[in-house]
Parts: C-alpha cells; sequence; structure tokens
C-alpha cells in the first residue's frame, strides 16, 4: 500500500493543509516531517475553519493516527496550546504523537530569531519568528534538547545547563541581551513534557508498523520547495528540507517507500518574507489577487507577495523532488482576470535562461519572459468535475502540465474540503 508525499512546490503557503484533509479520509496515518510552527496550515471542512502549525492536517479524520515525526522541531507550549484548541473545539488529539527525536524548540531560539534578524537590518530575511531557524541550528550544532529528553528530568537538567551555559554567553556578550534562569526554564519544560507524555512515541517504528500492516500513510510538507536550504532562494531560505528527501529523513523512511510524490502550485506564487521574487506583480493585478485570495500570513498575518506562475521555477521544484503528479490549488482566484501571464523563461543580463539560479542575488536580477493566456473570465468555485471546467481553464492547467513537465492529478476551485476535482485518482 502506498506512502504519499504531499509536498509545498514553491515558496510555501500552496494550500497543503487542504490537499492533506481531504486525503486523510483515505489514509490511517498523516505524518508532518519537517519545519515547526512557522508552518501555517489551513483547513475548512464540516468541523469548521482550522488553522494548524504542528498539528498535522489529518486530525480531523476520526481512525487517522497522526504523527509529528523526528524532522520537526517542536514548540511545546505552541503545541499544548493547538492541542487545547483542537479539543475545546470538539476535535479529538488522542491519536497524535510525537517523535521522541524530535528537537524541542527552547526560549532562547526564539530570542535568538528576533535578535539575529534585527542584527541583519535591512538584510534581514523576514523570518517567522518562531525560532525554528536557530533551533535546526542546535540540531545541526549538537547542542540540541530533543522530545525524550523531557521523560528523564534528572538527565534533562544536566543537559539544560550545558546548553543554557552557552546560550546564556551569546545572549549576553554578543546581544547585550539578559541570561535566562536555568530553574525557570527547566520547571517550564518539565510541566510540558509531564502534559505531553501521553502523545511522545518512538514514532518510527509506528510508520513502520503501519506500513508492515499494509496501511497507506500521508506525507505532509511543510514550507515549500523554493524555501529549501539547498534549492530554494538561499540564504532567503527555511531551515529544513521542505523535499521529497527531507520527508524520507524527517519521518524516518527510505526513498524507495515513497510510492507517489505530489506537488502542490497555487495556480499562481505568493512569497512571504523577503528574497527575489522574479515574477512578483507590484501592480494592481498583485493587490487583486492577494484581496480576492485574502493571500495574508496564516502564521504571521503578514501581507503575501503575489505574482503570475512561475514555470522555471516549477519545473526546477518537479525535477529536485521527483514529483510524480502535481495539485493546483487556488484556481477560482484567477477566474475574474481577462488574461494570465506564465513565466516560461528569464533574462539574465540581456541572456535568455531557462533554469532556476542557485545564487539569490543572480534570480533577483532575472527579468521573466511572459507567455500570455487567455482568462475563462467564469466561476469554477462550484464545478466538481474537470470536463466541466471553462475549455480556457482546462487550457491553462494543460499548458502548466507541459511547463512543469508532470500531469496534474487534482485541482482546486475553493478552501473547502469539496472543493476540488479530481482530474486523475491521486491515491
Ligand atoms: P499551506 O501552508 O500550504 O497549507 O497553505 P495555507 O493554509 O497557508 O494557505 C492556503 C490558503 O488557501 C488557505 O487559506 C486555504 O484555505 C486556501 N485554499 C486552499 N485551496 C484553495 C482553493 O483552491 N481556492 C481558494 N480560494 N482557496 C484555497
Ligand atoms: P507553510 O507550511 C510560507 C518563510 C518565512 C521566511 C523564511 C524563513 O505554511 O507553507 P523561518 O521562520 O522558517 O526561519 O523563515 O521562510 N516561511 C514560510 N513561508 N509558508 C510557510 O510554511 C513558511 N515557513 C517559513 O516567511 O521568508
Ligand atoms: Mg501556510
Amino acid at each position: 500500500m502506498p506512502v504519499v508525499a504531499i509536498l509545498g512546490a514553491q515558496w510555501g503557503d500552496e494550500g497543503k493543509g487542504k490537499v492533506v484533509d481531504m486525503l486523510a479520509q483515505r489514509v490511517s496515518m498523516v505524518v508532518r516531517f519537517s519545519g515547526g510552527d512557522n508552518a501555517g496550515h489551513t483547513v475548512s471542512n464540516p468541523a469548521g475553519e482550522f488553522k494548524l502549525h504542528l498539528v498535522p492536517s489529518g486530525i480531523f479524520a476520526p481512525e487517522v493516527t497522526c504523527i509529528i515525526g523526528n524532522g520537526v522541531v517542536i514548540n511545546p507550549k505552541v503545541l499544548i496550546g493547538e492541542i487545547d484548541q483542537l479539543n475545546q473545539r470538539g476535535v479529538d488529539t488522542s491519536r497524535l504523537f510525537i517523535s521522541d527525536r524530535a528537537n524541542l524548540i527552547m526560549p532562547y531560539h526564539l530570542l535568538l530569531d528576533g535578535l539575529e534578524e534585527e542584527a541583519r537590518g535591512g538584510k534581514a530575511l523576514g523570518t517567522t519568528l518562531k525560532g525554528v531557524g536557530p533551533a535546526f541550528a542546535d540540531k545541526t550544532a549538537r547542542l540540541g534538547i530533543r522530545v525524550g529528553d523531557l521523560l528523564d528530568k534528572e538527565a534533562f537538567r544536566e543537559r539544560l545547563g550545558a546548553v543554557l551555559d552557552h546560550k546564556n554567553v551569546i545572549l549576553t556578550k554578543v546581544y547585550g541581551a539578559k541570561a535566562l534562569s536555568l530553574d525557570e526554564v527547566y520547571s517550564q519544560y518539565c510541566q510540558y513534557g509531564e502534559r505531553l507524555a501521553p502523545h511522545i512515541r518512538e514514532t518510527v517504528i509506528m510508520l513502520h508498523e503501519a506500513l508492515d500492516r499494509g496501511e497507506m500513510v500521508l506525507l505532509e510538507g511543510a514550507q515549500g520547495t523554493l524555501l529549501d536550504p539547498d534549492f530554494g532562494t538561499y540564504p532567503y531560505a527555511t531551515s529544513s528540507s521542505p523535499l521529497a528527501g527531507g520527508a524520507c529523513l524527517g519521518a524516518g523512511l527510505g526513498p524507495n517507500k515513497i510510492d507517489r510524490i505530489f506537488g502542490v502550485y497555487k495556480a499562481y506564487c505568493t512569497r512571504v518574507g523577503g528574497g527575489p521574487f522574479p515574477t512578483e506583480l507590484k501592480d494592481e493585478t498583485g493587490d487583486l489577487i492577494r484581496e480576492r485570495a485574502h493571500e495574508y500570513g496564516t502564521t504571521t498575518g503578514r501581507p503575501r507577495r503575489c505574482g503570475w506562475f512561475d514555470a522555471v521555477a516549477a519545473r526546477f521544484s518537479s525535477r529536485v523532488n521527483g514529483f510524480t503528479g502535481a495539485v493546483v490549488t487556488r484556481l477560482d482566484i484567477l477566474d475574474v482576470l481577462p488574461a494570465l501571464k506564465v513565466c516560461v523563461g528569464y533574462k539574465l543580463d540581456g541572456k535568455n535562461i531557462d533554469s532556476f539560479p542557485a545564487s539569490a542575488v543572480a534570480l533577483a536580477r532575472c527579468r521573466p519572459v511572459y507567455e500570455e493566456l487567455p482568462g475563462w473570465e467564469t466561476p469554477t468555485t462550484e464545478i466538481r468535475r474537470y470536463d466541466q471546467l471553462p475549455l480556457k481553464a482546462r487550457q491553462y492547467i494543460a499548458r502548466l502540465e507541459e511547463l512543469i513537465a508532470c500531469p496534474v492529478s487534482l485541482v482546486c476551485v475553493g478552501p473547502e474540503r469539496a472543493q476540488a476535482i479530481e482530474k486523475t485518482p491521486i491515491l
């Protein structure tokens, strides 16, 4: 039975949460594998509208086991808040499990995210200020504290003491900030540990047992490929890999176990935070898309930068992930536009190129080469069958398929679970 990955193919916020919520009805496990509460996944279903940051979007499906994998960094305060809110709204979270190997976001990570951004001044990355970057840096520097550490209080105190000594030197001597108290952080995190203990598991075993039973598993991506620290617009990137390769590492799975890899694309592009964005529209069309689509960050509320579909970036994204299929969301947002542009190449320093440059400085100098397609100027939000979409909308999708070199399996025409059109069977 297949493992299916649902991954962000652009700069995040493509609608991964919506797609996972819809497909979770057909699987027995959903695993989040990367990022932290920098993610914001909006889900609209019969239970209401929810904004999830850490809890997998499969939590609304009654029989589904939801796992926050080892590749996620967890702010326990945020997770507990999210669990409480879900419970208050009648959503059962007893099937939520957290990897004992996942690293924790600690109070100094939050402080350092802010201080580092401030120090970057005009070159700030526009992070979500959730401490995610500093937590992943510590994981790699072997200074991390993991979820499982909370279960052995004595060992936790010793580990925290050693790490905090180091962090307090940086906070006070580099940034002139106040030192954190070991007693306060320790007692706060012990409380979080007690609260989360029933959810903490060796989740990699759970995942493989499910696979051995022949169950179907969804891997829920966070962020998007163009924010990947290797393949994204570095340094305007996040700190963990949103790619299919990242899914293997962050869930504890060999690449040969993933059967299908779906890239989720918006029918246009958005980006929140700093960094180059060749097709950005700083005009009334960009404003129209932002207002029609309410393109404001789920996590930070910041206005998202909007632009035309970038097929150069989209094809690159498909290649580095090995997408076997694509999902196009928010097609309905384009319903009112008389003409649509798609970027099919870049002009860089007078030369035409059709590849996505490694350098963010070079990408910032790229000017998009557009192809224009007619708009369909017809509402699509009520349509549920692919052949009932306006011809020009199908032609737009067909052109995207050609340019990305990947078949589109699912098209979304609204935020609700039901507002999706399966072009070809996705699971
Ligand atoms: P994620 O981070 O990839 O899960 O995406 P976000 O939740 O941050 O942003 C996607 C937004 O688009 C959410 O507000 C969704 O409810 C909404 N959405 C998803 N698919 C569609 C669609 O096909 N049409 C419209 N109008 N909204 C959609
Ligand atoms: P979802 O899962 C959109 C962006 C931030 C910033 C950069 C680095 O909802 O698609 P970070 O806090 O990760 O150090 O910030 O990455 N970013 C996202 N943008 N959607 C996300 O997640 C994002 N997660 C991080 O805006 O530009
Ligand atoms: Mg989001």
